[in-house]
């Protein structure tokens, strides 16, 4: 299994270019399922996650083809994919697989849309969280499917098709958002999302699905409108960038201190996360092509955060955020309310020295001068890139290990940091 060694100390100057996003990518690819015709995706990310879904959609009878490389692309350019489900074969999506990789309960939405059936294995919990599936469930019973739940697998029927109608979630949730937008693109009728999760990469699906013949309004509200339409059909698409990546190389600078641009970052998916990042003591400066982050002398001051749906403070930056404030000049606390179980990076972070109290959802963080290198180990991909951070941050060697959790969400993480003066390299085996 690989190891990411890191000798810290460095700071980081220099361009990093920001991939396209994970979290976009995963249900872009997963609406090709809604049409027999070819879904174009330019600005695919290099991941273990996306390779996982492809060999999940190809199980499926989706037939998935790299394009070239183009004048002028480097190595760091996403991929472009063309994804065609001209007949879906199999509409069956197993265990084996699905218990991999929780985004791929999502193909749930389009098989009942499209084949009026579907048996999709339950993904179970995972390292931050139960994680249940009651939200997605409910919502395809109001939009007409009969569901059962046998032997680990729900068992979703609509002979007749799906119609639309009023779905309105009790908490705010990403996954089910996306399964209820691509379904109800293919039901009978008008349906409205309420409380319907306002990420950039719900609105990144809406425009694609747009583009592929759907009708949506309200992306990136509260509240969004979806007149079905009896079919789909071709169309190009370009993956957003990863807001959450950009987010994490800007904390990775403020707690190096130097000077990066990140190519392609966008503010308005990462308002918050900025805001907080001056109130740490970053300058933020946003340009048409990116974002650049500096911090250059000034010491690290302490912030209180709580992790919320989007436009608040995500929480696929909060073990990132711990890693930063470990060194900050006094205490930080910072709250978790999505999930309940998302702070195993706390036992790993203070084996670098920090000062982390936990009580129930709450974290203080009480800063201390400087953390010290030493071997880590992590549970899910966000809590692996925070002891990147905290180990750029310190001196001496940090050795993270299972680096497949990284190898997930972040593309070449230690050609990108290194290219900015970290001292960081990959041991195999
Ligand atoms: C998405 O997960 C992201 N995953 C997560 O990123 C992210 O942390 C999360 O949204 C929150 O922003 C992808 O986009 C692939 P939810 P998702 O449904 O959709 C509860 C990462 O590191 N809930 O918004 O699974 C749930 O337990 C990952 O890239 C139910 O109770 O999250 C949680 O408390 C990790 N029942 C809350 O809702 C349900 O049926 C929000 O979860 C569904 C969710």
């Amino acid at each position: 299994m690989d190891r990411i060694r890191i000798v810290g100390g460095n700071r980081l100057n220099g361009t990093i270019p920001v991939s396209g996003a994970k979290n976009a990518a995963l249900p872009l690819m997963i609406a090709s399922l809604l049409t027999r015709e070819t879904l174009t995706l330019d600005n695919v990310p290099r991941l273990a996650d996306v390779a996982l879904l492809k060999r999940i959609l190809g199980n499926h009878g989706v037939d998935c083809m790299v394009l070239g490389k183009r004048q002028g692309q480097n190595g760091l350019a996403g991929e472009s994919i063309e994804l065609r489900a001209g007949d879906i074969v199999d509409t069956t999506a197993p265990y084996d697989l699905v218990s991999r990789m929780r985004a791929s309960f999502w193909v749930v939405g389009p098989l009942i849309a499209r084949m009026g059936e579907a048996k999709v294995s339950l993904p179970g919990g995972c390292a931050i969280g139960t994680r249940p599936v009651d939200f997605f469930i409910d919502a395809l019973r109001t939009l007409g499917a009969d569901i059962e739940i046998e032997a680990g697998y729900v068992l979703a029927k609509a002979k007749n098709g799906l119609r639309g109608a009023r779905v309105t979630f009790p908490k705010v949730t990403v996954g089910a958002t996306h399964v209820t937008l691509m379904a109800a693109s293919l039901a009978r009728g008008e349906t409205v999302i309420e409380n319907a999760a306002r990420e950039p990469e719900i609105v990144d699906l809406a425009r694609c699905l747009t583009a592929m013949g759907a009708k949506i309004s309200g992306a990136g509200t509260s509240t969004i409108h979806v007149e079905g339409v009896p079919a789909l059909h071709a169309a190009r698409h370009t993956v957003m960038a990863d807001r959450i990546e950009a987010g994490t190389y800007a904390m990775a600078v403020a707690a190096t201190g130097g000077d990066v641009f990140l190519e392609g970052a966008t503010t308005d998916t990462l308002e918050t996360p900025l805001e907080i990042l001056r109130r740490v003591g970053a300058e933020i400066e946003a340009t048409n092509h990116g974002i650049r982050v500096r911090r250059n002398g000034h010491g690290l001051a302490p912030v209180d955060v709580t992790t919320e749906p989007f436009p608040g403070f995500a929480t696929d930056l909060q073990a990132q955020l711990m890693a930063l404030v470990a060194r900050a000049d006094g205490s930080s606390h910072i709250r978790e309310t999505i999930f309940e179980n998302r702070f195993m990076h706390v036992q790993e972070l203070a084996r670098l020295g920090a000062d982390i109290h936990l009580d129930g959802q709450v974290a203080t963080v009480r800063g201390v001068p400087k953390l010290t290198g030493a071997p880590v180990m992590a549970t899910d991909l966000r809590a692996s890139v925070s002891l990147v951070i905290a180990g750029l941050a310190a001196e001496g060697e940090t050795v993270v290990n299972r680096v497949y959790h990284l190898d997930r969400g972040f593309e070449r993480i230690e050609d990108k940091l290194g290219a900015c003066g970290a001292e960081i390299e990959r041991l195999s085996g």
